[in-house]
């Protein structure tokens, strides 16, 4: 892990966000609102080259704010952990937690490569899980500890989460426990009064490197008239989170799927699902 902190000169903000994926799609759309928001902000995903030039670009952009890069791979084992420590050794107190970074794997479970599907879980289930244990922690108001002033925590999910679904059954997989965790969570903490606010973002497909990656395995054929811009999925996700909801799904479309989700038994969406995949699978 390398930690090359940009300085801003007039940094007026204490608020911090640290965007998990930052270098590229949903997470980096994420990066540039907060940025126009005046949040100084904490970029972390493995390529750190790209890291970088966005720290330049936001901060020559936004001259009030203060970028630190990390470059991650939270694949690694106690990869939260020793980001969280490399946060507090800078002395950095996250006001804003944007667990966004995540992969997926389609094709037959049988025939995908077994370690890709466990970095897939190590991403997108325990970095999750452990990073917002960590900093939920550092947020959280407790009775012994007046500073804490509560934060904000967004789990980026999906509408996969609502359903099993065939050929991208552990990614969906991971998803549902990312909707179920934060859900429950964000009831947990509001019930301790905690000031911590936890939402779960449920974007559908969206129009990002994860559509037409090559190292996935199958590629998903979509109509565009189905894509949501990413811009569009990190602005609805911030504002729910801002505002204190429990789960957000983007656009009318992706929420009547989710709506749909509950009339039918799970094994009639599985099949619905599976044959949906396996007609439109390249
Ligand atoms: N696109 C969609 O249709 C869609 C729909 C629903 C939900 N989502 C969810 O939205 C989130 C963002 O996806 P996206 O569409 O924006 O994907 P993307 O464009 O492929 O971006 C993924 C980001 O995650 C980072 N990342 C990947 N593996 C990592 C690792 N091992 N350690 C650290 N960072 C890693 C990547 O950066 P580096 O390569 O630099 O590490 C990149 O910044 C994901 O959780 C995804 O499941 C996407």
């Amino acid at each position: 892990m390398t930690n090359i902190p940009i300085h801003a000169e007039n940094n007026m903000n204490n608020n911090t966000a640290l965007i998990t994926g930052a270098s590229d799609g949903i997470g980096l759309e994420c990066c540039k609102i907060l940025a126009a928001k005046g949040y100084n902000l904490i970029l972390v995903s493995r390529r750190q080259a790209l890291l970088e030039e966005l720290a330049e670009s936001l901060t020559s952009r936004h001259p009030n704010i203060c970028c630190t890069v990390i470059a991650a791979d939270l694949s690694a084992p106690q990869a939260a952990q020793a980001l969280f420590q490399s946060v507090e050794e800078q002395g950095l107190k996250v006001d804003f937690l944007i667990n966004n970074a995540g992969l997926l794997h389609n094709g037959f479970f049988t025939q995908l490569d077994l370690a890709a599907q466990e970095k897939m879980i190590a991403v997108n289930v325990l970095a999750l899980t452990s990073l917002t244990h960590l900093f939920a922690n550092q947020m959280a108001a407790g009775p012994d500890s007046e500073a804490k002033s509560g934060g904000h925590i967004l789990n980026v999910a999906s509408l996969a989460a609502w359903m099993p679904i065939p050929n991208q059954n552990v990614y969906a997989a991971s998803k549902a426990y990312v909707l179920s965790f934060s859900q429950a969570l964000h009831d947990e903490l509001k019930a301790a009064k905690s000031g911590v606010t936890v939402t779960a973002l449920c974007p559908g497909y969206t129009a990002t490197k994860m559509m037409d990656n090559p190292d996935q395995g199958g590629k998903l054929l979509v109509p565009a008239t189905l894509l949501q811009s990413a811009e569009e999925v990190a602005r609805q996700g911030i504002e729910a989170c801002l505002a204190g909801r429990p789960t957000i799904v983007t656009g009318l479309a992706n929420r009547f799927s989710a709506a749909l989700t509950h009339l039918f038994p799970r094994m009639t969406l599985a099949k619905f699902a599976g044959r949906y995949y396996r007609s439109n699978m390249e």
